[in-house]
């Protein structure tokens, strides 16, 4: 496995890859959620083609720099799990090789990023898109895998693909839970004991507001307070945002006429929490 961590080298040893180049963006401290992302890679891949794990805390994607500083970064512990994964290239760069002290070209996605994360986290997906362009770019990869948790991120970058024309075919990983339903995530590990009993309820809450839909509860105002109720049932539990939108506008909807999805985003302490449910019309 080739360690990188100059950008430079990234786009020379890249070029030099052989086979198809498939890249799994993160942002490190990996779990098994990346891991299913790194061996659908590989299968993309296939045993002649280079799978590639970039590992950069991006700096430019946070909007509270207590969220930085306490993103984990067990450097070691994810290249050992790259390698077991039998990744080829892993890209970890240091912030002051990715970007120059006055960059000044942002990429910004002005319609899907204006509800939910975007309009919670201000300049959260300009940061997303910069970088995930820049690794495109570095990478040359023709495939790039993405987990679903991320919806719109997801729906994002496939934006920015369409309307930049990137030749690069984006792959999406459904979500990978633990056995109470909370969706994994790099950011599970800072809950303390007590705020992980309480997370699971995220998920639990949207599912009640989708069960009763299903019951005939079209009111989408009512489908609303049900999954607020559920989530504020815990104490611990601070709704950042909690909105039903359109599945391709990602605009708030107030009838289900259209495939939609109920998302939220949830703080249990410090640490903020997001997940979503699809719901059909
Ligand atoms: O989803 C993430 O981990 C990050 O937003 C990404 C795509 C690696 C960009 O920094």
């Amino acid at each position: 496995m080739t360690i990188i961590s100059h950008p430079s080298d990234l786009r020379l040893q890249a070029a030099a890859a052989t086979g198809p180049r498939v890249l799994v963006p993160t942002m490190g401290a990996l779990h098994a959620g990346h891991l299913v992302l790194i061996r659908r890679a590989r299968e993309l891949a296939g045993p002649d083609g280079t799978v590639m794990v970039s590992i950069f805390v991006n700096p430019i994607q946070f909007d509270r720099v207590a969220d930085l500083a306490a993103y984990p970064q067990p450097l070691e512990a994810d290249l050992a799990a790259c390698r077991e994964a039998g990744v080829d290239l892993v890209f970890t760069p240091a912030p002051g090789t990715m970007y120059h002290p006055d960059r000044s070209v942002t990429v910004t996605e002005s319609s899907l990023s204006q509800s939910l994360c975007g309009a919670s986290r201000p300049g959260h997906f300009d940061g997303v898109c910069t970088v995930v362009l820049k690794l495109f770019l570095l990478s040359g990869c023709g495939l790039a895998v993405f987990g679903e948790k991320d919806f719109q991120q997801l729906a994002i970058i496939r934006r920015m693909v369409r309307d930049l024309d990137l030749p690069v075919t984006i792959v999406a990983h459904p979500t990978l839970r633990e056995p109470d339903g909370l969706a994994l995530s790099s950011r599970n590990v800072r809950l303390t004991p007590a705020q992980r009993a309480a997370a699971p309820q995220l998920r639990q809450s949207l599912l009640a507001a989708k069960t009763r839909l299903a019951t005939g509860i079209r009111e989408v105002s009512e489908l609303l307070e049900t999954a607020r109720m559920e989530i504020e049932s815990s104490p611990l539990a601070r709704i950042d945002y909690l909105s039903l939108v359109d599945a391709e506008t990602l605009q708030p909807v107030t009838r289900i006429e259209r495939p939609a999805v109920l998302a939220a985003a949830v703080f249990y302490g410090e640490v903020r929490l997001i997940d979503h449910v699809g719901i059909a019309p």
